[in-house]
């Protein structure tokens, strides 16, 4: 048995973070947390997506995003980019990474990333991505997983 499978998640420590993707003619972003690094050389970043997201239809199509790094001030930012809705990304102010994913200009940092391939992850896809560029843009404390509570809706998710 796992007792209370949603608290017992939150105590691997993630951070939050905005993946920004485009397929080239359309963009889009959304919140995760399931994001870690995965090798030096090359530079690999590994994000767990769950293949139902408008999202990942625009990453599998482009092929690019990236991953920009939440400060622990942007909890409002997490839970507006955690919603499925329309012109998600109005009223933000953005920058075009080399690839041509969209960076949120207001983040601390941002990864260019390009995905080297996929691994399949139960209700999810991983997609494992080469970094290609990135730099830091404000200083700052990340925002933690653990400091969102239930925003995610997580509770629910568990059949246990
Ligand atoms: C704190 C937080 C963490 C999340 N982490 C992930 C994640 O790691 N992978 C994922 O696929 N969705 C994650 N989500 C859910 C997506 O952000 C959410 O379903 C979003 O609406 C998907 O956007 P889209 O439908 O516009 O693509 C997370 C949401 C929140 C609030």
């Amino acid at each position: 048995m796992i007792e209370n499978p949603s608290e017992l998640a939150k105590l691997i420590s993630h951070g939050v973070y905005v993946i920004g993707v485009s397929d080239g003619a359309r963009q889009n972003a959304f919140t995760a947390a399931w994001v870690m690094q995965v090798s030096f050389d090359p530079f690999l970043l590994a994000i767990s997506i769950n293949p139902e997201h408008y999202s990942y239809q625009l990453l599998k199509a482009g092929g690019i995003c990236t991953v920009n790094v939440l400060g622990r001030d942007q909890y409002s930012i997490a839970e507006h980019f955690g919603r499925s809705i329309k012109d998600k990304m109005a009223g933000f102010d953005w920058r075009t990474a080399s690839t041509g994913a969209p960076v949120l200009s207001c983040g601390l940092a941002y990864f260019d990333c390009r995905v080297s391939h996929y691994a399949d992850a139960g209700d999810h896809r991983i997609a494992v991505c080469e970094v290609l560029a990135g730099a830091t843009l404000h200083a700052g404390q990340p925002l933690l997983y653990n400091q969102t509570g239930d925003l995610d809706g997580s509770g629910e998710f568990y059949k246990t």
